[in-house]
């Protein structure tokens, strides 16, 4: 029977600290195995990466995402309770929530919409600014377009205390700190916001439009037929809000892409859509996000001659499977045109997952992701002219997830000439 490889070390947490995004790809190349078993947070773990990895662990009903992400992790980003954290018909009851509200094209038209207008406001105030970060802007600018969309009542104070917020869970999702802890807590007020909000809602106190996300979240049923408890219920609210605004880590990579291949400008200028969602597919390949997944074994199965046992803990590269040579030509390299040739499998290009979005865990979220980076590459061409003055633009793959050190410096940011 064929054994992975294991790493020397006792425990790898470390080398995973200080290599980031390049930790299990590095030992892939070093032991030439695809999969490999290492400790991690002294628990045993296989590190698999590529396409034939991402179809064995995205075989439905395989793995739970209970226990196989740091609690911190976890509780940052999906939370207890949230459709990450369920398993079978539980998990598809609760996905088909989810895909209801993110994938249907109406539902993306309007949150594109409410983007547009949201980015038409920010602009006139960034017009009378001599600099702008767009990171920091890009934040609360897609938290009100995502409020507006589904219909969460948003003042002012508390869009500039909710973006704090947010920008929290995303920032130290990937730390191992004591500064986790001041998260945890900023989170807590978010989840507290929500849950006074789905609790206004079915007193009655406010009532959003029927299929905006509010109203669907606040009125689903479980499949036991009651409604969702209001914890859970303001759980998947914070889904909804919260990875909308990451969206702004994807955008300002659009715009570091725009300034690094300034030939694509000329490009998208003169081009067509395809050519527009080619671009940003190649942004969200190209950039660091997500580093990696991670799944406990629901039962035994074999995989490559080896036995995998019930509760095995098994870590997904999706990084590395994007920049992975043996499916990406000269991986490394910013080249869009690449997904021309893409067939669009499911298994290896995975910056938000991969396999099916109902049976699995795959981003219910993608096709709202690419079609807000398109529309915001789109202002970025012909809305506005910018300078990009001369800043860090550094990219530490050591932190989970990673922005240009600048956050993106805009100057001078007038209407498109
Ligand atoms: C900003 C870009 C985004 C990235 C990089 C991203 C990435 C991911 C990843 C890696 C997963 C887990 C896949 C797995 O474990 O197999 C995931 C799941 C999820 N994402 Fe996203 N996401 C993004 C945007 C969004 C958006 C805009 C939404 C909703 C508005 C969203 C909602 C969710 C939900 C609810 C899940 C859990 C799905 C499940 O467990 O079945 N994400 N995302």
């Amino acid at each position: 029977m064929a054994t992975f490889p294991r790493t020397e070390q006792f425990d790898t947490s470390l080398a995973l600290l200080r290599e980031g995004y390049h930790f299990i790809s590095n030992r892939v190349r070093r032991y030439h195995s695809d999969a490999f078993r290492t400790r991690l947070l002294l628990q045993e773990a296989t590190c698999v990466l590529g396409a034939d990895a991402a179809r064995m662990f995205y075989e439905p009903d395989r793995f739970t995402r209970q226990g196989a992400l740091p609690p911190t992790t976890l509780r940052l980003l999906q939370d207890k309770g949230s459709v990450f954290t369920l398993d079978g018909a539980a998990h598809r009851d609760r996905k088909q929530m989810f895909l209801e509200m993110l994938t249907p094209p109406e539902q993306i038209a309007g949150l594109v919409a409410a983007f547009d207008e949201q980015w038409r406001a920010s602009q006139r105030i960034w017009e009378t600014r001599e600099a702008i970060v767009l990171n920091d802007e890009m934040q609360p600018l897609l938290l009100r377009a995502v409020c507006q969309w589904a219909d969460v009542p948003l003042t002012e104070a508390s869009a500039r205390r909710r973006t704090r917020e947010i920008n929290a869970m995303l920032t130290y999702a990937g730390v191992a700190s004591l500064r986790v802890l001041g998260a945890l807590l900023l989170r807590r007020r978010t989840e507290r916001w929500c849950q006074r909000i789905i609790r206004a809602i079915r007193d009655r106190h406010i009532a959003p439009a029927p299929g905006t996300a509010a109203h669907t979240i606040a009125w689903r049923r479980d499949l036991d037929d009651a409604l969702l408890d209001v914890d859970i219920a303001a759980v998947e609210l914070v889904n909804i809000l919260r990875p909308a605004v990451a969206i702004a880590w994807f955008v300002t990579f659009a715009a570091l892409a725009l300034h690094e291949h300034p030939a694509w400008r000329a490009r998208l200028l003169a081009g067509d859509d395809g050519e527009l969602t080619r671009f940003v597919q190649e942004v969200r390949r190209f950039y660091p996000f997500f580093p990696m997944t991670g799944g406990r074994a629901l039962h035994e199965f074999a995989w490559r001659g080896e036995q995998v046992a019930p509760g095995s803990w098994v870590l997904l590269d999706l990084y590395g499977t994007d920049h992975d040579g043996r499916i990406w030509d000269d991986p490394d390299a910013f080249r869009p045109d690449r997904f021309l040739a893409w067939d669009g499998s499911a298994y290896d290009f995975i910056p938000q997952g991969g396999g099916d979005y109902l049976t699995g865990h795959r981003c219910p979220g993608e096709t709202i992701t690419i079609a807000i980076m398109k529309a915001a590459t789109r202002h970025l061409l012909t809305a506005i002219d910018y300078d990009v003055p001369a800043q860090d633009l550094s990219i530490d793959l050591s932190r989970f997830p990673p922005l240009p050190a600048s956050r993106f410096v805009m100057a001078h940011v007038r209407p498109a000439s």
